[in-house]
């Protein structure tokens, strides 16, 4: 019987539930035909169609300090890189297949220089590890309706053997736990109908990897994909539960909780345009501002945020991503203490923006300034023990004129007559109270 142990999980979820930001990579041969991840799927492409991205295959521009760097710089904590999508290609040196960037013209394990460069940074080392795989020989070709071969006469699933497929991912995913250091997330994508749970060998699986990767955290998507949330919501936690639920496209309406009402821990991941693969066309950038609103948003409703980025065949981050990425920085550099280590507030959600809490901090992010000053609704003046801009340090008085006195169950804070706020996209009002509420 399996025996959930929550003190071992509240350890092992310390770190990640404090960092709330991270980078998701979506990275491979497909960043060469740029129309997405899923290209080989969509186009119902042969193998022998697809390999000539193989053979072009060699990203001279790679140099994954500099994509570190650039998260490090955003105020990200950790990353999650493709070490194989969908399509089976591994971007590491593998053992068990010939389908790696080591045989490409590139000849260089990828995986292996990004472990390097993200530890380097001092970040947390994320791999995503897909479950389905297009191109092994005994993944079902023909009943897979996502499988670019689906329902194609000329590829019967006779033949395949799916516990040869099993044995190839375990393997492989033994080479990633071992060969590389310290892995801190494990991401695995997906699981859907049948394909779920012990199909996958879920539970031999992750007891592998707890062994070979003790502290190591893992997605929920053994049991679920994008929707869903696995059964440590259930109450009654299977023994390959996620640590996390994997919200994708969307943040979740009220954070997660679980059954009986007790808060998940979960990551929303999205992409900053509309694709996870490297798409050329695709320039429907969300803006910044934009993102670190929805950052906010994440944490204060208890959640991280894996923002995504499809490098292009070279190697580069395109160069809106590049740009966004600086603009977060520049935010998180003044106000990140409101994202790090904080969450949920039960304070009521106020209208101008979202509070994100850290024990007695509430920090108020302000996105619409409103007329008069700002209510700090739930909080007594007696409770307040300052109040400070977060991005300056500067003291912000409580309000005591005729306007505010109108209302005196409400404490307002002062931030003065300019209407435009200190920073337009969010402004942080740090409020320090005489004990938490
Ligand atoms: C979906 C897609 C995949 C992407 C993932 C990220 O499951 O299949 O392309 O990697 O979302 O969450």
């Amino acid at each position: 019987m399996y025996c959930f142990n929550e003190e071992e999980y509240q350890k092992r979820m310390e770190w990640y539930v404090n960092a709330r930001f991270g980078m998701f990579l979506h990275w491979g041969l497909y960043a060469i035909p740029a129309r997405g991840e899923w290209m080989r799927s969509f186009e119902k492409l042969t193998d022998e169609e697809y390999q000539r991205y193989f053979d072009e295959f060699n990203p001279t521009d790679y140099d994954p300090k500099k994509w570190a760097h650039m998260a490090k710089q955003a105020g990200m904590k950790y990353m999650v890189l493709t070490a194989k999508h969908h399509d089976g290609f591994c971007l590491f040196d593998s053992q068990y297949t010939d389908f790696k960037s080591t045989n490409t013209r590139c000849g260089r394990d990828l995986v292996r220089e990004y472990v390097d460069a993200v530890r380097g940074e001092g970040l947390k080392v994320g791999l995503y590890y897909s479950l389905l795989d297009w191109h092994h020989e005994d993944y079902p070709h023909f009943s897979d309706s996502a499988h670019p071969m689906y329902q194609n006469p000329d590829y019967p699933d006779e033949g395949r053997v799916w516990e040869r497929y099993l044995e190839y991912m375990h393997n492989q995913v033994r080479e990633l736990c071992t060969n590389y250091g310290k892995i801190d997330i494990l991401w695995f994508d997906y699981s859907f109908g049948e394909y779920s749970g012990e199909k996958w060998g879920a539970t031999k699986l992750v007891n592998m990897v707890r062994t070979l990767q003790p502290g190591v955290i893992i997605d929920n998507r053994l049991e679920v994909s994008g929707s869903g949330l696995g059964s440590l919501a259930s109450g009654n936690p299977l023994p390959y539960h996620g640590d996390f639920v994997s919200p994708e496209q969307i943040i979740p309406q009220e954070g997660i909780r679980d059954v009986n009402g007790k808060p998940l821990i979960w990551e929303a991941c999205f992409t900053m345009n509309d694709s996870w693969g490297y798409r050329l066309t695709d320039k429907y950038f969300k803006p910044a501002s934009m993102l670190i609103k929805k950052l906010v948003e994440c944490v204060s409703k208890g959640g991280n945020m894996l923002l995504n980025v499809g490098p292009d065949a070279k190697g580069n981050f395109p160069e809106e991503s590049v740009h966004i990425l600086q603009e977060i920085g520049k935010w998180m550099d003044k106000n990140s203490e409101s994202i790090y280590g904080c969450g949920m507030s039960e304070m009521p959600r106020p209208d101008f923006g979202r509070i994100t809490q850290k024990g007695n901090l509430l920090y108020y992010h302000i996105f619409d300034n409103t007329i008069g000053p700002i209510p700090l609704l739930g909080i007594e003046k007696k409770d307040v023990k300052k109040i400070r801009l977060i991005s300056s340090g500067a003291e912000v008085p409580i309000a005591n004129n005729w306007v505010s006195n109108n209302y005196p169950d409400i404490t307002f804070a002062d931030l003065g007559n300019n209407p435009i706020l200190p920073d337009p996209v969010d402004t942080v009002l740090e409020v320090e109270l005489q004990h938490q509420k």
